[in-house]
Protein backbone atom coordinates (compact mmCIF):
# COMPACT_ATOMS: atom_id res chain seq x y z
CA UNK A 1 0.00 0.00 0.00
CA UNK A 2 1.44 3.85 -1.30
CA UNK A 3 1.20 6.17 1.44
CA UNK A 4 -0.72 9.69 0.96
CA UNK A 5 2.18 11.75 2.64
CA UNK A 6 2.38 15.76 1.39
CA UNK A 7 5.80 17.03 1.14
CA UNK A 8 5.23 20.81 2.77
CA UNK A 9 5.37 23.10 -0.40
CA UNK A 10 8.88 24.36 -1.60
CA UNK A 11 9.45 28.44 -0.41
CA UNK A 12 10.97 30.81 -2.56
CA UNK A 13 10.44 33.73 -0.32
CA UNK A 14 12.87 33.66 2.65
CA UNK A 15 11.92 31.74 5.42
CA UNK A 16 10.81 33.21 8.33
CA UNK A 17 9.55 30.42 10.28
CA UNK A 18 10.17 26.79 10.41
CA UNK A 19 8.61 25.09 7.53
CA UNK A 20 5.59 22.89 8.36
CA UNK A 21 6.62 19.08 8.81
CA UNK A 22 5.50 16.94 6.25
CA UNK A 23 2.29 15.25 7.12
CA UNK A 24 -0.06 12.20 5.99
CA UNK A 25 -4.12 12.07 5.46
CA UNK A 26 -5.18 9.54 7.46
CA UNK A 27 -8.55 9.66 5.07
CA UNK A 28 -7.09 8.87 2.47
CA UNK A 29 -5.03 6.34 3.51
CA UNK A 30 -7.92 5.13 5.03
CA UNK A 31 -9.80 5.10 2.00
CA UNK A 32 -7.34 3.04 -0.15
CA UNK A 33 -6.53 0.77 2.07
CA UNK A 34 -9.95 -0.65 0.98
CA UNK A 35 -10.68 -1.67 4.98
CA UNK A 36 -13.80 0.17 4.78
CA UNK A 37 -15.38 -2.53 3.05
CA UNK A 38 -14.25 -5.10 5.54
CA UNK A 39 -15.41 -3.47 8.10
CA UNK A 40 -18.89 -2.17 6.74
CA UNK A 41 -19.27 -5.97 5.30
CA UNK A 42 -18.86 -7.19 9.11
CA UNK A 43 -21.43 -4.47 10.40
CA UNK A 44 -23.73 -5.74 7.67
CA UNK A 45 -23.25 -9.62 7.74
CA UNK A 46 -22.70 -10.71 11.37
CA UNK A 47 -25.91 -9.94 13.52
CA UNK A 48 -25.25 -8.06 17.06
CA UNK A 49 -21.46 -8.51 18.35
CA UNK A 50 -20.88 -4.75 19.09
CA UNK A 51 -18.05 -4.67 21.56
CA UNK A 52 -16.72 -7.17 18.81
CA UNK A 53 -16.83 -4.72 16.10
CA UNK A 54 -16.26 -1.31 18.25
CA UNK A 55 -12.92 -3.51 18.99
CA UNK A 56 -11.78 -4.34 15.51
CA UNK A 57 -12.41 -0.45 14.04
CA UNK A 58 -10.19 0.31 17.26
CA UNK A 59 -7.56 -2.54 16.31
CA UNK A 60 -7.56 -1.12 12.49
CA UNK A 61 -7.62 2.36 13.17
CA UNK A 62 -4.14 1.42 14.96
CA UNK A 63 -2.51 -0.16 12.46
CA UNK A 64 -3.47 2.69 9.55
CA UNK A 65 -1.58 5.00 12.19
CA UNK A 66 1.02 2.52 12.58
CA UNK A 67 1.09 2.51 8.97
CA UNK A 68 1.44 6.58 8.16
CA UNK A 69 4.12 6.34 11.33
CA UNK A 70 6.12 4.40 9.02
CA UNK A 71 5.19 5.75 5.91
CA UNK A 72 6.91 9.46 7.42
CA UNK A 73 9.89 7.46 8.74
CA UNK A 74 9.27 7.38 12.27
CA UNK A 75 10.80 4.37 14.28
CA UNK A 76 8.04 1.86 15.63
CA UNK A 77 9.76 -1.67 15.62
CA UNK A 78 7.67 -4.72 14.06
CA UNK A 79 4.12 -4.56 16.08
CA UNK A 80 2.57 -7.73 18.28
CA UNK A 81 -0.71 -8.33 16.63
CA UNK A 82 -1.30 -11.87 18.55
CA UNK A 83 -4.70 -11.98 19.75
CA UNK A 84 -7.20 -13.87 21.96
CA UNK A 85 -11.02 -14.56 21.07
CA UNK A 86 -12.84 -15.28 24.08
CA UNK A 87 -15.94 -16.58 24.69
CA UNK A 88 -18.73 -19.59 24.43
CA UNK A 89 -19.40 -21.85 21.39
CA UNK A 90 -21.24 -20.90 18.59
CA UNK A 91 -20.37 -17.01 19.47
CA UNK A 92 -18.67 -16.26 16.03
CA UNK A 93 -14.37 -16.40 16.99
CA UNK A 94 -13.42 -18.45 14.07
CA UNK A 95 -15.95 -16.28 11.33
CA UNK A 96 -14.63 -13.09 12.97
CA UNK A 97 -10.80 -14.41 12.63
CA UNK A 98 -11.33 -14.94 8.59
CA UNK A 99 -12.61 -10.89 9.03
CA UNK A 100 -9.56 -10.19 10.70
CA UNK A 101 -7.19 -11.58 8.62
CA UNK A 102 -8.71 -9.73 5.81
CA UNK A 103 -8.65 -6.32 8.15
CA UNK A 104 -4.48 -7.66 8.39
CA UNK A 105 -4.04 -8.46 4.95
CA UNK A 106 -5.62 -5.25 3.23
CA UNK A 107 -3.35 -3.37 5.86
CA UNK A 108 -0.59 -5.19 4.68
CA UNK A 109 0.24 -6.64 8.49
CA UNK A 110 0.19 -9.83 6.58
CA UNK A 111 1.61 -11.33 2.93
CA UNK A 112 -1.46 -13.47 2.39
CA UNK A 113 -4.90 -13.46 3.22
CA UNK A 114 -4.88 -16.61 4.15
CA UNK A 115 -5.92 -18.18 7.70
CA UNK A 116 -4.52 -21.46 9.20
CA UNK A 117 -7.16 -23.01 11.70
CA UNK A 118 -5.76 -25.75 13.92
CA UNK A 119 -6.10 -27.52 17.26
CA UNK A 120 -4.29 -29.61 19.49
CA UNK A 121 -4.47 -32.31 17.40
CA UNK A 122 -2.45 -31.04 14.32
CA UNK A 123 0.12 -29.62 16.51
CA UNK A 124 1.05 -32.00 19.14
CA UNK A 125 2.11 -35.67 18.05
CA UNK A 126 1.82 -38.93 19.93
CA UNK A 127 5.36 -39.77 19.99
CA UNK A 128 8.51 -38.42 20.80
CA UNK A 129 9.76 -37.15 18.55
CA UNK A 130 6.39 -36.26 16.57
CA UNK A 131 5.46 -32.69 17.96
CA UNK A 132 8.26 -30.58 16.71
CA UNK A 133 7.55 -31.43 13.29
CA UNK A 134 3.97 -30.70 13.38
CA UNK A 135 4.36 -28.10 15.01
CA UNK A 136 6.94 -26.62 12.95
CA UNK A 137 5.37 -27.92 9.70
CA UNK A 138 1.81 -25.83 10.80
CA UNK A 139 3.75 -22.84 11.70
CA UNK A 140 5.23 -23.13 7.78
CA UNK A 141 1.77 -23.23 6.77
CA UNK A 142 0.73 -20.10 8.71
CA UNK A 143 3.63 -18.38 7.66
CA UNK A 144 2.78 -14.94 6.05
CA UNK A 145 -0.59 -14.78 7.30
CA UNK A 146 -2.85 -16.20 10.38
CA UNK A 147 -2.56 -18.80 12.83
CA UNK A 148 -5.78 -19.74 14.20
CA UNK A 149 -5.22 -21.99 17.71
CA UNK A 150 -8.75 -23.32 18.27
CA UNK A 151 -9.47 -24.31 22.55
CA UNK A 152 -5.41 -23.13 23.17
CA UNK A 153 -6.01 -24.54 26.16
CA UNK A 154 -5.62 -28.27 25.58
CA UNK A 155 -2.33 -27.74 24.40
CA UNK A 156 -1.25 -27.38 27.88
CA UNK A 157 -2.27 -30.42 30.17
CA UNK A 158 -0.68 -30.30 33.69
CA UNK A 159 -1.91 -33.36 34.88
CA UNK A 160 0.28 -35.28 32.60
CA UNK A 161 3.71 -34.42 33.30
CA UNK A 162 5.20 -36.01 29.94
CA UNK A 163 2.91 -34.70 27.66
CA UNK A 164 4.42 -33.07 24.59
CA UNK A 165 1.98 -30.18 24.51
CA UNK A 166 4.31 -28.32 26.40
CA UNK A 167 6.68 -29.08 23.34
CA UNK A 168 4.42 -27.53 21.25
CA UNK A 169 3.82 -24.81 23.43
CA UNK A 170 7.43 -23.59 23.47
CA UNK A 171 7.96 -23.74 19.56
CA UNK A 172 5.15 -21.38 19.06
CA UNK A 173 5.49 -19.32 21.94
CA UNK A 174 9.19 -18.86 20.13
CA UNK A 175 7.73 -18.42 16.66
CA UNK A 176 5.18 -15.62 18.34
CA UNK A 177 8.18 -13.70 19.14
CA UNK A 178 10.41 -13.60 16.84
CA UNK A 179 9.05 -14.01 13.48
CA UNK A 180 6.09 -11.45 14.37
CA UNK A 181 6.35 -9.18 11.78
CA UNK A 182 5.57 -12.29 9.55
CA UNK A 183 2.85 -14.31 11.90
CA UNK A 184 -0.20 -13.53 13.76
CA UNK A 185 -1.45 -16.31 15.70
CA UNK A 186 -5.18 -15.96 16.90
CA UNK A 187 -5.82 -18.00 20.48
CA UNK A 188 -9.86 -19.29 20.86
CA UNK A 189 -11.61 -20.68 23.49
CA UNK A 190 -13.94 -20.56 26.06
CA UNK A 191 -13.38 -17.14 28.66
CA UNK A 192 -12.70 -19.06 32.06
CA UNK A 193 -9.99 -21.75 30.61
CA UNK A 194 -8.31 -19.00 28.15
CA UNK A 195 -7.68 -17.18 32.29
CA UNK A 196 -6.64 -20.25 33.48
CA UNK A 197 -4.63 -21.15 30.64
CA UNK A 198 -3.03 -17.86 31.09
CA UNK A 199 -2.30 -17.86 34.39
CA UNK A 200 -0.42 -21.23 33.63
CA UNK A 201 1.14 -19.83 30.22
CA UNK A 202 2.11 -16.27 31.42
CA UNK A 203 4.56 -16.46 28.54
CA UNK A 204 1.31 -16.63 26.02
CA UNK A 205 -0.39 -14.14 28.09
CA UNK A 206 2.53 -11.23 27.41
CA UNK A 207 2.34 -11.93 23.91
CA UNK A 208 -0.74 -11.22 23.15
CA UNK A 209 -1.65 -7.96 22.10
CA UNK A 210 -5.91 -8.13 22.19
CA UNK A 211 -7.94 -10.10 23.90
CA UNK A 212 -11.70 -9.67 22.27
CA UNK A 213 -14.56 -11.39 24.28
CA UNK A 214 -17.58 -12.76 22.00
CA UNK A 215 -21.08 -12.41 24.09
CA UNK A 216 -23.39 -14.79 24.46
CA UNK A 217 -26.17 -14.24 21.82
CA UNK A 218 -29.46 -12.68 23.04
CA UNK A 219 -32.74 -14.28 21.63
CA UNK A 220 -33.40 -11.71 19.34
CA UNK A 221 -30.41 -11.56 18.10
CA UNK A 222 -30.73 -15.36 17.66
CA UNK A 223 -33.64 -14.77 15.66
CA UNK A 224 -31.71 -12.80 13.45
CA UNK A 225 -29.30 -14.79 12.49
CA UNK A 226 -31.22 -17.60 11.93
CA UNK A 227 -33.34 -15.31 9.37
CA UNK A 228 -29.73 -14.53 7.88
CA UNK A 229 -29.33 -17.90 7.35
CA UNK A 230 -32.58 -18.80 6.12
CA UNK A 231 -31.98 -16.25 3.44
CA UNK A 232 -29.03 -17.34 1.93
CA UNK A 233 -30.08 -20.96 1.85
CA UNK A 234 -33.52 -19.40 -0.02
CA UNK A 235 -35.83 -20.79 2.83
CA UNK A 236 -38.05 -18.95 5.02
CA UNK A 237 -40.47 -19.30 7.68
CA UNK A 238 -44.27 -18.20 7.43
CA UNK A 239 -45.45 -16.12 9.91
CA UNK A 240 -46.41 -19.86 12.66
CA UNK A 241 -42.72 -20.99 11.73
CA UNK A 242 -41.12 -17.69 12.78
CA UNK A 243 -42.98 -18.36 16.50
CA UNK A 244 -42.44 -21.82 16.68
CA UNK A 245 -38.68 -21.11 16.17
CA UNK A 246 -39.06 -18.34 18.83
CA UNK A 247 -40.52 -20.73 21.10
CA UNK A 248 -37.95 -23.43 19.98
CA UNK A 249 -34.76 -20.84 20.91
CA UNK A 250 -36.70 -19.87 24.29
CA UNK A 251 -36.36 -23.70 25.36
CA UNK A 252 -33.19 -24.81 23.45
CA UNK A 253 -30.78 -22.31 25.32
CA UNK A 254 -31.45 -23.54 28.28
CA UNK A 255 -29.98 -27.07 27.63
CA UNK A 256 -27.17 -28.16 27.63
CA UNK A 257 -24.72 -28.08 24.92
CA UNK A 258 -26.29 -25.26 23.83
CA UNK A 259 -23.98 -23.29 21.14
CA UNK A 260 -25.51 -20.19 20.57
CA UNK A 261 -25.31 -19.52 16.23
CA UNK A 262 -24.17 -23.18 15.69
CA UNK A 263 -27.06 -23.91 17.12
CA UNK A 264 -29.14 -22.23 15.18
CA UNK A 265 -27.12 -23.47 11.90
CA UNK A 266 -28.07 -26.87 13.09
CA UNK A 267 -31.79 -26.09 14.20
CA UNK A 268 -32.40 -25.20 10.58
CA UNK A 269 -30.71 -28.18 8.99
CA UNK A 270 -32.84 -30.58 10.35
CA UNK A 271 -35.76 -28.57 10.08
CA UNK A 272 -34.60 -28.57 6.02
CA UNK A 273 -34.43 -32.51 6.24
CA UNK A 274 -38.15 -32.50 7.74
CA UNK A 275 -39.28 -30.26 5.60
CA UNK A 276 -37.93 -32.42 2.27
CA UNK A 277 -39.41 -35.39 4.29
CA UNK A 278 -43.25 -33.58 4.35
CA UNK A 279 -43.00 -32.85 1.28
CA UNK A 280 -42.30 -36.04 0.01
CA UNK A 281 -44.64 -37.57 2.18
CA UNK A 282 -47.50 -34.77 0.71
CA UNK A 283 -46.29 -36.17 -2.70
CA UNK A 284 -46.86 -39.82 -1.88
CA UNK A 285 -50.31 -38.93 -0.23
CA UNK A 286 -51.55 -37.21 -3.60
CA UNK A 287 -50.75 -34.04 -2.90
CA UNK A 288 -49.79 -31.25 -5.39
CA UNK A 289 -46.51 -30.53 -6.98
CA UNK A 290 -43.87 -29.00 -5.32
CA UNK A 291 -43.68 -25.52 -6.49
CA UNK A 292 -41.26 -22.87 -5.61
CA UNK A 293 -43.31 -21.52 -2.77
CA UNK A 294 -43.61 -25.34 -0.98
CA UNK A 295 -39.93 -26.06 -1.49
CA UNK A 296 -38.75 -22.63 -0.06
CA UNK A 297 -41.23 -22.76 3.16
CA UNK A 298 -40.32 -24.08 6.44
CA UNK A 299 -43.43 -24.51 8.37
CA UNK A 300 -44.39 -24.77 12.23
CA UNK A 301 -44.11 -28.49 11.95
CA UNK A 302 -41.18 -29.11 10.38
CA UNK A 303 -40.03 -26.92 13.72
CA UNK A 304 -42.18 -28.36 16.50
CA UNK A 305 -41.10 -32.07 15.38
CA UNK A 306 -37.85 -31.40 16.66
CA UNK A 307 -36.90 -33.21 20.75
CA UNK A 308 -35.96 -29.83 22.27
CA UNK A 309 -39.89 -29.45 22.44
CA UNK A 310 -40.31 -32.93 23.97
CA UNK A 311 -37.48 -33.85 26.14
CA UNK A 312 -36.51 -32.12 29.26
CA UNK A 313 -32.65 -32.17 28.20
CA UNK A 314 -30.43 -33.42 25.64
CA UNK A 315 -30.14 -30.98 23.42
CA UNK A 316 -31.24 -31.19 19.48
CA UNK A 317 -31.38 -34.73 18.73
CA UNK A 318 -33.99 -35.09 16.26
CA UNK A 319 -37.09 -37.30 16.92
CA UNK A 320 -38.05 -37.61 13.44
CA UNK A 321 -40.51 -40.56 12.30
CA UNK A 322 -39.34 -42.83 9.36
CA UNK A 323 -38.19 -41.52 6.03
CA UNK A 324 -41.16 -40.57 3.62
CA UNK A 325 -39.13 -41.18 0.71
CA UNK A 326 -40.37 -43.88 -1.44
CA UNK A 327 -38.54 -47.37 -1.01
CA UNK A 328 -38.57 -49.10 -4.54
N1 LIG B 1 -23.06 -12.70 14.55
C1 LIG B 1 -23.36 -13.62 13.64
N2 LIG B 1 -24.19 -13.32 12.64
C2 LIG B 1 -24.51 -14.25 11.71
N3 LIG B 1 -24.04 -15.51 11.72
C3 LIG B 1 -23.20 -15.87 12.71
C4 LIG B 1 -22.82 -14.94 13.71
N4 LIG B 1 -21.98 -15.56 14.57
C5 LIG B 1 -21.84 -16.81 14.13
N5 LIG B 1 -22.55 -16.99 13.00
C6 LIG B 1 -22.65 -18.26 12.25
O1 LIG B 1 -22.73 -19.31 13.20
C7 LIG B 1 -21.88 -20.38 12.89
C8 LIG B 1 -20.89 -20.62 14.01
O2 LIG B 1 -19.98 -19.52 14.09
P1 LIG B 1 -18.42 -19.72 14.36
O3 LIG B 1 -17.98 -21.04 13.84
O4 LIG B 1 -17.69 -18.52 13.86
O5 LIG B 1 -18.43 -19.73 15.95
P2 LIG B 1 -17.25 -20.13 16.95
O6 LIG B 1 -17.30 -19.16 18.06
O7 LIG B 1 -15.98 -20.25 16.18
O8 LIG B 1 -17.74 -21.55 17.45
P3 LIG B 1 -16.88 -22.73 18.15
O9 LIG B 1 -16.46 -22.24 19.49
O10 LIG B 1 -17.89 -23.83 18.26
O11 LIG B 1 -15.73 -23.03 17.23
C9 LIG B 1 -21.25 -20.03 11.55
O12 LIG B 1 -22.01 -20.66 10.57
C10 LIG B 1 -21.39 -18.52 11.45
O13 LIG B 1 -21.51 -18.10 10.13
MG1 LIG C 1 -14.73 -21.90 15.88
Amino acid sequence: MTAVITEPPTQTQPQRHAPPAPHIDLLALFRESGISDVLDELDCDLVGLAPVKTRIREIAAQLLVGRAREALGIESGAPTLHMCFSGNPGTGKTTVALRMADVLFRLGYIRRNHLVSVTRDDLVGQYIGHTAPKTRDVLKRAMGGVLFIDEAYYLYRPENERDYGQESIEILLQAMENQRDDLVVILAGYAARMDTFFGSNPGFRSRIAHHLSFPDYAPDELLLIAQRMLETMHYRFDADARRAFEDYLARRVRQPNFANARSVRNALDRARLRQANRLFADALGGGACADPAALTLLTAADIRASSVFSDSAGGEASRDTAPAFPTS
